[in-house]
């Protein structure tokens, strides 16, 4: 049997590790895989996306805040087509691209069932561009903040201004809230992202929960002075004070069960060898499965930070970005994706994501369950993140039988 379109229905692994490909291209950088919301390498994809949805037999539509929408039927599937900077190319692509999959592999066997599927791509899961994040995830789901309309990215262009860019009207975000009723539950497949399947010599896993996440903009304002002549004792070091806060981030969460903790981006002004920095700004990003425990983290880390700014004399500012508390997956989705795995002689194990997915945002609207695939190493958020074909097959062959078999 071919793997890439067998007659008999069967979903084709290869045909998804070909899209996967073909997806990738859409990048602003041509040698490292970075498709931001809202630019034209996400138009270019959306579009793409929208193709391979109608030739599955979906109707398609690209919602106000950027989802392309393919509607099959009501249960929701899909992931997102935005990506890190420097990205590997199946972080939210391959959940997508293996949606379109399964619902193609319904209709070429002429299957329907009592419900309808739609296959989401959102455009904003990563919040690299915009301070802000989970936006399309958050508008299908009714809690987009307008608010964040006014967020602007790096180069000063607006979310609003972005949207219309994009040829989308920033007023009909409210309008593409979905209702509980309409809505069955959200399935998501995506790598693991993290290396339990592969220590388990597992191709695919079924997430329990996912963690929450708190994220913030840290600005510390120092002194700008002169590197030689400034006496150590006399000086309010931007730059040195953001680093003992980092570091306290570290401690904190290596002394902490079940926290992870993460400064990914740091800067300095004025950027200069010979001058003591005036101003460090970094952004933070504190995650647990339990919700205590991450908020009992941020408290502490708060009051660590403004204890070593106030030792400093510097001034110090923390704007939290991001709040969402930690998923937990639905016990009938899980058991159903478990029944699918039993009846193709699948193995597989129950565990938990420490990445954070589109599901954080739809847990307020409708169940949700997630479906993890085995990556080379654990590795993602990097140009080396990969899967085997293989296990792109058994995993889209699971979700087809979710999408037979389910009862919702
Ligand atoms: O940050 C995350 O966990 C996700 O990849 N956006
Ligand atoms: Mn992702
Ligand atoms: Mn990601």
């Amino acid at each position: 049997m071919s793997a890439d379109l067998a007659q008999d229905g069967t979903p084709g692994g290869q045909r998804i590790m070909r899209r996967i490909d073909a997806l990738a291209a859409f990048s602003a950088d041509p040698a490292a895989l970075t498709r931001l919301y809202l630019t034209p390498q996400h138009h270019a994809a959306a579009t793409q996306v929208e193709a391979w949805m109608r030739a599955a037999g979906m109707a398609t539509r690209m919602d106000a805040a950027g989802p392309v929408v393919g509607r099959y039927a009501a249960l929701l599937l899909g992931s997102h087509i935005d990506t890190v900077r420097n990205a590997g190319k199946y972080d939210g692509n391959l959940g997508v691209v293996a949606a379109i999959e399964a619902v193609d592999a319904l209709k070429r066997q002429g299957l329907r069932r009592d419900f309808a599927i739609e296959v989401l791509a959102f455009g904003d899961e990563e919040g690299v561009r915009f301070p802000v994040t989970l936006t399309g995830s958050r508008a299908v789901a009714g809690s987009f903040n307008s608010a964040s309309l006014a967020v602007a990215d790096a180069d000063g262009v607006t979310l609003r201004d972005a949207l219309l860019r994009f040829g989308l009207d920033p007023a009909e975000i409210a309008a593409i809230a979905r209702q509980p009723a309409q809505v069955l539950g959200y399935v998501e497949l995506h790598i693991e992202q993290g290396p339990v399947l592969e220590a388990a010599n597992l191709a695919v896993g079924i997430v329990t929960s996912i963690s929450g996440a708190s994220r913030f903009s840290v600005t510390v304002d120092g002194v700008a002075g002169h590197a030689g002549t400034v006496p150590m004792a006399l000086r309010k070091d931007a730059l040195a004070a953001a680093a003992e806060m980092v570091l306290a981030v570290e401690r904190c969460a290596q002394t902490t069960e079940g926290l992870v903790a993460t400064v990914g981006q740091i800067t300095a002004k004025p950027g200069a060898v010979n001058v003591i920095a005036s101003r460090a700004a970094f952004c933070l990003d504190i995650r647990s499965a339990f919700d205590a425990v991450r908020t009992a983290a941020v408290a502490g880390l708060t009051a660590d930070m403004h204890e070593i700014a106030r030792r400093r004399g510097t001034g110090l500012s923390i704007l939290p970005t991001y709040d969402e508390a930690a998923a937990v997956c639905d016990p009938a989705l899980m058991t159903a994706l478990h029944a699918s795995a039993a009846r193709l002689g699948i193995a597989t194990c129950a565990l938990p994501s420490g990445a954070g997915h589109d599901g954080l945002a739809l847990q307020a609207l409708c169940p949700i369950a997630m479906l993890f695939v085995r990556c080379k190493g654990g590795i993602s958020h990097n140009p080396a993140e990969a899967i085997a074909q293989a296990d792109a097959q058994i995993a889209v062959q699971l979700l087809a039988d979710f999408l037979q078999h389910a009862e919702l």
